[in-house]
């Protein structure tokens, strides 16, 4: 524990700060994970050179960019190895991707899709899921999912770790085709997150979803800026 004087409040306080280098939080347990929260968790099918299918979720997951959209996800090494993890491995080597999102009903398969590391194995029959036609990419969408991003590969960057098993892979891939259930919106055409109930990763074994959704409506004088930036619209691209 370390005692420090707020300045801005003046009053004294206590904290704890830590050393990632060093990992020294004292704590029962690694409190890093619950600190960026909550974290979209990409639940990623992809084919390996063979065809055979691959399914596992990447809470390290999120959006960039919207016109067009990227997404990326970041993979550690196979526990205890240097080796990448298959669904890195299968997008550098065959280049698609599908997202699938992962919701609060589909959590069991979410879970137990992590567990089966045998690149033989065929995740979607194995846990039951059933396989949907992508339109644009290979790899095939996760039916019982509202939501599917098909991706292209774009990058990846590797980010050193401070052990040689620690290297992490994040893969960036633009989204060239968005499917949405016809039941996953409001009356008034909005993508009803409430009721999807979208997944989310926090640290330890904690999850969470989002069962509530509130707005702030942007006000001022560059209000409507902030509404065409918040809202996403792309221009696309035009051929004609
Ligand atoms: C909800 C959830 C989120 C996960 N997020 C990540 C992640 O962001 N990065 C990672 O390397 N592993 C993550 N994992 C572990 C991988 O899903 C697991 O290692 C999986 O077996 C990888 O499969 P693959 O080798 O077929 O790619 C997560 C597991 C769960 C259950």
């Amino acid at each position: 524990m370390h005692r420090y004087n707020e300045p801005s409040r003046g009053r004294v306080t206590d904290e704890m700060y830590y050393s990632t280098e060093k990992n020294d939080h004292g704590l029962p347990y690694n409190p890093y994970k619950s600190i960026v929260v909550p974290r979209p968790i990409g639940w990623i099918t992809t084919l390996d050179r063979h065809g055979n299918v691959n399914l596992a979720p990447f809470s390290q997951f999120n959006n960039l960019g919207y016109d067009p959209p990227y997404v990326m996800f970041s993979a550690s090494h196979k526990v205890g190895a240097v080796t990448r993890k298959d669904t890195v491995s299968n997008i550098i080597e065959t280049g698609e991707f599908v997202c699938n999102m992962a919701t609060y009903d589909l959590r069991d398969a979410v879970a137990r899709s992590a567990e089966i590391s045998d690149p033989d194995v065929n995740e979607l029959e194995a846990l039951g899921l059933t396989p949907a036609e992508p339109q644009f990419v290979k790899p095939p969408r996760v039916a019982e999912s509202p939501v599917h991003l098909e991706c292209k590969f774009y990058t990846t960057l590797i980010l050193p770790g401070y052990a040689a098993t620690n290297t992490t892979h994040v893969v960036v891939g633009q989204v060239v085709g968005v499917h949405i259930d016809d039941g996953a919106f409001t009356p008034d055409g909005k993508i009803d997150v409430a009721r999807l109930r979208p997944l989310a990763r926090m640290g330890y074994q904690d999850y969470a979803s989002i069962d509530e959704v509130f707005e702030i409506a942007p006000q001022g004088k560059n209000a409507a800026e902030l509404i065409a930036g918040m809202g996403g619209e792309a221009k696309g691209k035009r051929t004609e």
